[in-house]
């Protein structure tokens, strides 16, 4: 990729990784970019780096524009490895005069990287960064996602660095919002979201009211994964109201798996009842569905069904790794009921049901458990379960 103006003399100089299909458990089946941005002032920045393998593509990127070792400062947004992966080498290449990070940053640059003699400053919210004729903003976004992130902010440009916030893990050659198809940009944001900052989403709430009371004019949001919003950026702070909010609407997800199609089946009345009550839903079986993906079909369902047959007097793993995900999560505000078929012990409903409770989901049933095979008189009670659910 070459490198891009995102503004006057402010470039994308990072890097696409079209290969990516796992993110520390979240499923990149379209690839990502992890985004470096180099500003051309008085004072040469570069804003965070990119996964260790492709820092080749970033400096390479650089030296399109300018030979590396005349950027003067590296600003750290971010210490999570797909940013900083590349900082012991960029550090040696570049020579900064100055690293800038937040206080945890530089914690958690020494517990990562163990180097003494690293030029570090730390900054903090309200701090200032002249350039020449550009001025840096920083803004320390603790939690969202890390104790170390943080934004950065070009008044001149009213561009908005953002750290991981309002980024999607979508590999593509284009680099902006307005080059590629909306609803598919809207998807890879919002599956983003569910999967890394839906557990923070009060302090996305407070994050977003503060960058509202602080009146900044942004016209353009540059985050570290995926497509930069310009012209637009009110469609994805919209969206990350909403999402925060955990605003639902009338649908929802029956996720199960199943071991002899009895589990399965029931899933499928369980539907038939929702579909009766008009309600919109999904079933999201685990063996053909990422646990990422399922949590973008959550994000906006006001409804969680689940279902697992018993297997060893518990749950099948694939439900019990959706839950376990989902919990750390922390979802909000929704209603659920488990169901699922066993041989002779029956525990898999009490568990979800035990989980349900953890995840304070409003239980609107008490859970429907059937020997071996349904009949139908077995179906019509799940039928009858999609309706109770669909009703409340
Ligand atoms: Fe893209 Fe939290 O790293």
């Amino acid at each position: 990729m070459l490198p891009v103006e995102v503004k006057p003399k402010v470039y994308w100089v990072g890097a696409v990784d079209w290969n990516i299909r796992d993110f520390h458990g979240y499923s990149t089946y379209k690839g990502s970019t992890y985004n470096a941005y180099l500003v051309v002032d008085e004072k040469i920045a570069l804003f965070d780096t990119v996964k260790r393998p492709f820092f080749e593509t970033m400096l390479e990127n650089i030296r399109k524009i300018v030979d590396p070792s005349k950027i003067d400062y590296l600003v750290v947004n971010h210490v999570e490895m797909d940013h900083s992966g590349s900082i012991p080498e960029t550090i040696a290449a570049v020579g900064p005069e100055k690293v800038f990070c937040s206080s945890m940053g530089e914690k958690a640059l020494g517990e990562h990287f163990h180097q003494d003699g690293w030029p570090l400053q730390v900054v903090r919210s309200g701090d200032t960064l002249r350039l020449g004729t550009k001025t840096v903003h920083f803004l320390e976004t603790r939690m969202l996602h890390w104790p170390d992130s943080m934004f950065s902010y070009l008044a001149e440009d009213r561009l908005l660095i953002s750290s991981d916030a309002f980024g999607q893990h979508w590999a593509t050659s284009e680099r902006f919002d307005d080059q590629v198809e909306r609803s598919e940009l809207m998807h890879h944001a919002a599956k983003y979201y569910a999967n890394i900052l839906l557990l923070y989403s009060p302090l996305v709430q407070k994050l977003l009211a503060t960058v509202a009371d602080m009146k900044l004019e942004i016209d353009t949001i540059a985050p570290d994964h995926g497509l930069i919003w310009r012209g637009n950026p009110s469609a994805i702070l919209d969206a990350y109201g909403r999402w925060s909010r955990q605003e639902a609407k009338r649908k929802a997800v029956v996720v199960y798996d199943t071991m002899w199609h009895s589990t399965e089946r029931m899933a499928h009345a369980v539907g038939e009842g929702l579909e009766q009550e008009g309600v919109s839903y999904k079933l999201m079986s685990l063996k053909h569905n990422h646990r990422s993906d399922v949590m973008t079909e959550i994000l906006d369902a006001e409804a969680l069904v689940f279902g697992s047959p018993t297997l060893n007097n518990g749950l099948v793993p694939t439900l019990a790794d959706m839950l376990c995900y989902l919990k750390g999560l922390k979802p909000s505000g929704k209603i659920g009921a488990a169901f699922g078929s066993y041989g002779w012990s029956g525990e898999a409903v009490k568990l979800i049901n035990g989980e349900l409770e953890a995840m304070k989901v409003e239980r609107v049933d008490p859970g429907l458990s059937l020997k071996y095979v349904p009949g139908a008189e077995g179906l019509a009670r799940c039928t009858a379960l999609g309706r109770k659910i669909g009703s409340a």
